[in-house]
């Protein structure tokens, strides 16, 4: 009797064991990524997570295509199978929201933080913060314009110059092949979120080559602020000034705006891809069908896929392997007939991610 009691008394010992394991996994597993509320209510975090690699990831928001399609990559690319245990924050495309996280993640020990900055200044205390924890931070797609490299171990993302400058030389090839160069051109430009790396340095690229050009005049640009909705009211905007007739080309810093003022181009009763050519940064299945469709000309790629990318620099760093400073997306520009060099989109429509 003392042995079948024994017996008992140790399967219920061993059974409780593997519950309070399990327990503690399935609270991950079952999320598969918790938010850096969540994560800071609950007692788990680093510690808890055995051995996985905790990272602690605050991105901009959710304002546009490209941005979910860039969540979905890093989700997908950290999970708990590929030996990552993610605590991932929305920022709302609020700075104090992505500075709180921040500061969550110190507080919670995670391995390593990465972040995509929404505007480009005021993250100086906050850095020095992580450094100071000792928290190695990659830094993906955004930058800041703190020029001290030693706060972050890396960064991974486009070059938004490079994109502006390649939107500016489509559109002289456009114009040169229409025979618009003679007389004066006015453009319109949309421009992304105030203060956005993505928004300053496609903005200045753009510039720079059309500054070469005497005929040609930005003569409205605005913030649509990444989003569909925005780009349509400040398109409205536009078009409604008495001169708006003027405008041959319109650059959105990316496709959502671009979206908008499709809508807000057709509204106004002018054909978007032929009245206005319309082009934009990013990429995304939408603005190629809008290409193929005849109501937009062009797109300068941004590649949103940087989750493999984030978690193979994470597993190299923990083999002790150094990695690039800086490492850029390749990245391509489509069109309607591929003008100057660019590819058909319509030959790659099916290949598009998101
Ligand atoms: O930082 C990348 C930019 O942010 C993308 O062009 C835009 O769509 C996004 O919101």
């Amino acid at each position: 009797m003392k042995k079948i009691i024994a017996l008992v008394l140790a399967l219920v010992l061993a059974f409780g064991l593997v519950a309070c394991n399990n327990g503690g996994d399935q609270s991950s597993t079952a999320s598969g990524s918790s938010t850096a509320s969540d994560a800071s209510t609950a007692s788990t975090g680093g510690d808890d997570s055995g051995d996985l690699i905790t990272v602690g990831f605050s991105q901009v928001g959710a304002e546009s295509a490209w941005r979910t399609a860039n969540t979905k990559s890093i989700q997908e690319a950290l999970t708990e199978e590929n030996g990552f245990n993610l605590i991932f924050s929305d920022g709302q495309q609020k700075q104090e929201i992505q500075i709180t996280a921040l500061r969550s993640f110190i507080e919670q020990g995670v391995d390593y933080i990465a972040f995509s900055p929404t505007v480009e200044s005021g993250w100086d205390d906050v850095l020095n913060e992580i450094k100071e924890a000792d928290i190695p931070l990659i830094l993906v797609d955004r930058t800041t314009d703190n020029p001290d490299e030693s706060l972050y171990v890396t960064w991974m993302g486009s070059n938004f110059h490079e994109e502006g400058v390649r939107a500016g030389e489509w559109v002289i090839a456009y114009l040169e092949d229409k025979g618009l160069m003679d007389g004066e051109v006015v453009i319109a430009e949309l421009q992304g979120t105030v203060g956005a790396a993505a928004a300053t340095d496609r903005m200045a690229g753009f510039k720079e080559v059309m500054d070469q050009y005497s005929n040609i005049n930005i003569k409205y640009s605005q913030t649509g602020d990444f989003t569909t909705a925005k780009g349509q009211e400040v398109m409205e905007a536009f078009l409604k000034s008495d001169t708006a007739n003027e405008i041959k080309v319109l650059f959105a810093h990316n496709d959502d705006m671009a979206i908008g003022a499709i809508t807000a181009i057709e509204a106004a009763g002018r054909k978007p891809g032929e009245d206005i050519c319309i082009i934009s940064c990013d990429g995304g299945k939408a603005m190629f069908q809008n290409i193929v469709d005849g109501k937009a000309n062009c797109v300068v790629e941004c590649n949103p896929l940087l989750g493999e990318g984030l978690a193979d620099v994470i597993k190299k760093l923990e083999a002790g392997e150094e990695v690039e400073k800086k490492t850029y997306s390749e990245e391509d520009i489509f069109d309607q007939n591929g003008l100057a060099g660019a590819l058909k989109a319509a030959d790659h429509i099916n290949e598009r991610a998101y």
